[in-house]
């Protein structure tokens, strides 16, 4: 399913380099080696994170091949999961990926910064871990996701991701070098000015809790208790 919307060039850049070549060599390069040795948030540890975050009926959006998914303990025997991605490739290899578990995953394509599709449906938990940094605009702009996202959870939901800072985290020299690279002759990040205190400041409008950890050059986050809108 697809959502209407009009996605800006510099929205779909952040999703464009997925394409099959990359995804084939991404858990290795990216997921092992990369979140290692570079960020500082091993692999292993964001799957903890799922697995104690992840909720009966679950939205994941820039799902990426799908790893976490595919290796994840799910709260219940038949959970529900939905996936939003602005590149197909992602969502055909997830999907594929959560088939083998004997997972039906509805796939949307589509932008985390737009709208939700209207009958998409509310969820226990949703997920973007290192998405946000592959998306342009400040903060503020970047906001706009979580206020769609908290309208889609439930009473007792929970929002949980992870992000690479350009300040507010600790970065090693190596760290601090592709963080440039990349948002730069290397377009795969938007995250220059991404900081500790604006990421809480915009998560914090639309939920009441919200908690971060940083590990590494990583802001690790959970959100609860959406505001609802006129409330
Ligand atoms: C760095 S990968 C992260 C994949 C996976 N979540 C992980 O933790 O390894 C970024 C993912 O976000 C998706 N993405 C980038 N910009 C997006 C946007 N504006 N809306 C939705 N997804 C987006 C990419 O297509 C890709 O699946």
């Amino acid at each position: 399913m697809s959502a209407s919307a009009v996605h800006t060039q510099a929205e779909k850049a952040g999703a464009t380099p997925y394409r099959r070549a990359l995804l084939s060599v991404y858990d290795t390069v990216v997921l092992r080696w990369s979140n290692t040795l570079v960020w500082r948030y091993p692999r292993e540890r964001l799957l903890a994170h799922y697995n104690s975050h992840l909720g009966g009926r679950h939205l994941d959006i820039g799902p990426g091949t799908g790893w976490y998914l595919q290796h994840a303990t799910y709260p219940t025997p038949n959970p529900v999961v939905e996936l939003l991605d602005l590149n197909p490739n992602t969502l055909q290899m997830t999907t594929a990926r959560l088939a083998d578990r004997g997972i039906t995953a509805a796939a949307h394509t589509g932008s985390i910064l737009a709208p939700l599709p209207a009958d998409i449906g509310v969820f226990d938990s949703v997920a973007a871990n290192f998405v946000l940094h592959c998306v342009p605009g400040t903060w503020a702009e970047k906001a706009r996701a979580f206020g769609h996202i908290a309208q889609v959870m439930a009473d007792d939901g929970v929002f949980f991701g992870s992000t690479i800072l350009d300040t507010g985290a600790h970065h090693t020299p190596l760290s601090r070098a592709l963080n440039r690279l990349y948002n730069g002759p290397i377009k795969l990040f938007h995250n220059r000015g991404d900081d500790l205190d604006g990421l809480h400041t915009a998560l914090a409008a639309p939920f009441e809790e919200v908690e971060i950890t940083v590990v590494g050059s990583v802001a690790v986050f959970a959100a609860r208790r959406p505001r609802r809108l006129g409330s």
